[in-house]
């Protein structure tokens, strides 16, 4: 039994035209893409497949479905089996034996904002404490009835909500877990919001998770929001999301915005394509999330040092997602509401129709600060660019930033290309969620044997190194004899500093003493062993999981079924254990790739 809210999850969260299109040729037709139907085997293209439904269909012979009857359809698998197959393509790990059985256990918290947010639309409306915040409203030139269909609140000054939430039924507890009441140092509990214009934000599935609420006047913080909760996750949540999604898949491209205020200003000029990350930089989780609805973004942020400094940690993020960034500028001391607010729709249209391509803008602004001049800026220069360079995963966007970098600084195409592999140095301990959607380790072991060598470096250099391998390390991660063999020889030799070969070592180990001694490492010594070991580790796991898949491709009725569920077990079990590896061995994209590969020899 998998959850519902976890199937549909599965249900919203797949690329249906990526999945579809592995197998047959699509091409886009307006907000549909169409293809030959596989089903009946038709040679014309009255195959559709809809993304804004996440169903397809043929004109021809009716077939239709959803994601998963697509795989059952065409692989004979079983629901459960094909929920799991297509949850693992869009990432989700689904537990094999459920979490929990019924209804979902959040249930009281979504019944709970979804009241609060009611009882708070009402206050804006009617009550006599919010004209301060209709005012407040009217002040920015947003009428009343007109942001109405956005249901924003008040929540008022006074402590009010308490008692009418206890009057609706709600249990304290649930609003603490919810963080619409916030327990104070003194023990005593108090409204989260006080005073202020309430902004609902919603999850996926349109259900209200979260609020933002502004101050009316001045004081700090201007903004406040809800805090973290099992139903509000601010890093993987994007602010009109569930409304907007539709919209970037018409227009094939999102717009992102700084705050909640330039969202509201665009959708009430009629531009629905516009979200806003919540309060904090972009995060890869939104990254990761824009990129199934759309392959382009455009960056409205400020135009002052801060918003670029914005503008290009929000763009190197989303081309690490394959998406193409593009930055609209705007007049200095504005942001799309100002400007919306005085010019209409009509005001953002130049903006958005001279935006230039995120590694354009940079070299735009550091032209203009004259750094292409001389050689020392030019240096500088390029360790701006760089970065920029490495995030875009787009293997053609990559080698056109290479192309235009290397004639802008003046250097040759194969040296920038080899800088711009190097591995950067580590960043400040990314979440777990960064880890697996940056880009793939390049480090200098990307096979076992390289990972062996590394290990065998390290405990030739170091007593310290030696103890903790030969304490951490199975002798049998060493697959190649001769690495076993010098694996066995250092690991007896004990702490203390650098190693030496005993009397009488056969020359192949001094030979390879000699290659492991003449080329040091530049990277960083911990880094090297907990990659090394995390790939020595994992091989024996992939190899299994290869060799499952192989056998599946050759098997057929109930073998295949059984080999199927060992697979997909495995497979989620190592995707959870070592997603760098997982990901870079079958990275969906890579796997698409390769399919096109096949279709197109
Ligand atoms: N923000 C936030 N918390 C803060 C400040 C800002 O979450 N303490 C987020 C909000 O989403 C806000 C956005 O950042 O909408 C932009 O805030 P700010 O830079 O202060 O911009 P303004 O557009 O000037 O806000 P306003 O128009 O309401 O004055
Ligand atoms: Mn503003």
């Amino acid at each position: 039994m998998i959850p519902d809210e976890l199937i549909e999850q599965v249900r919203d969260s797949v690329d249906l035209v990526a999945l579809i299109g592995e197998s047959v040729e699509l091409k886009r037709t307006g907000a549909d893409y169409r293809g030959p139907c596989p089903f009946h085997g038709g040679q014309h293209r009255n195959f559709a497949v809809i993304p804004r439904k996440g169903r397809f269909y043929c004109f021809v012979c009716k077939a239709a479905g959803d994601a998963f009857s697509w795989y059952m359809k065409r692989t004979g698998m079983d629901y459960p089996t094909a929920v799991r197959e297509v949850a693992r393509r869009a990432g989700i790990v689904i537990p094999d034996t459920p979490a929990r059985e019924g209804p979902d256990p959040r249930e009281p918290l979504f019944q709970a904002v979804s009241v609060a947010h009611d009882w708070f639309a009402r206050q804006l409306r009617d009550a006599p404490d919010a004209e301060d915040a209709r005012k407040y409203l009217g002040g920015r030139g947003l009428d009343l009835d007109a942001v109405g269909p956005f249901e924003l609140g008040y929540a008022p000054r006074t402590r009010v909500f308490e008692e009418a939430m206890a009057q609706l039924g709600l249990k304290q507890e649930v609003l603490l877990e919810a963080g619409l009441l916030a327990r104070r140092e003194d023990g005593t509990v108090v409204p989260r919001f006080r005073g202020r214009l309430l902004f609902p934000i919603h999850d996926l599935r349109g259900r209200v998770v979260g609020f933002g609420g502004r101050l009316l006047g001045p004081g700090e913080p201007k903004y406040l929001n809800s805090p973290e909760s099992p139903v509000y996750h601010k890093g993987a949540t994007l602010y009109n999301l569930h409304a907007a999604r539709n919209a970037i898949r018409r227009e094939g491209v999102v717009l992102l915005v700084e705050g909640y205020f330039d969202v509201l200003r665009l959708l009430l000029a009629g531009i629905e394509h516009v979200v806003a990350p919540l309060g904090t930089a972009l995060t890869s989780d939104q990254a990761a999330l824009l990129r199934r609805y759309s392959q382009q973004a455009v960056l409205l942020l400020d135009s002052d040092l801060a918003g670029l400094k914005a503008t290009f940690r929000a763009g190197d993020e989303l081309l690490r997602h394959e998406i193409r960034v593009r930055v609209g500028t705007l007049p200095p001391g504005e942001d799309p509401d100002s400007l919306v607010q005085k010019g209409g729709a009509e005001a953002l249209e130049p903006i958005l129709r001279d935006a230039v391509d995120i590694l354009e803008r940079k070299l735009q602004l550091l032209d203009r600060k004259g750094w292409f001049r001389d050689i020392e800026h030019r240096r500088e220069a390029l360790d701006r660019l760089l970065p920029t360079i490495r995030s875009a995963r787009d293997p053609i966007q990559r080698e056109l930033y290479l192309s235009l970098v290397a004639e802008r600084c003046g250097i040759d195409k194969k040296v920038l290309e080899q800088e711009a592999s190097q591995r950067s140095l580590p960043e400040p301990r990314p979440s777990p969620v960064a880890r697996r959607e940056a880009s793939p380790p390049q480090a200098t072991h990307n096979d076992g044997g390289r990972a062996e060598l590394a290990l065998l470096r390290l405990m030739a250099t170091s007593g310290e190194w030696r103890e903790r391998a030969a304490e951490g390390i199975p002798p049998e991660w060493f697959e190649t004899g001769l690495h076993r063999e010098l694996f066995d020889v250092l690991r007896q030799q004990g702490g203390g500093g650098p190693a030496a070969l005993p009397e009488g070592t056969v020359p192949a180990l001094v030979a390879l003493w000699g290659r492991l001694m003449a080329a040091p490492s530049t990277v960083r010594d911990d880094l090297i062993y907990e990659d090394a070991c995390r790939v020595l580790e994992a091989r024996p796991h992939f190899r299994r999981l290869d060799e499952l898949t192989g056998r599946l491709d050759r098997s057929g009725g109930e073998e295949q079924t059984a080999l199927m569920r060992e697979q997909l077990a495995l497979n989620a079990d190592l995707r959870k254990r070592f997603p760098e590896e997982f990901e870079r061995r079958y990275g969906w994209r890579r796997l698409r790739r390769r399919a096109k590969q096949r279709r197109q020899p």
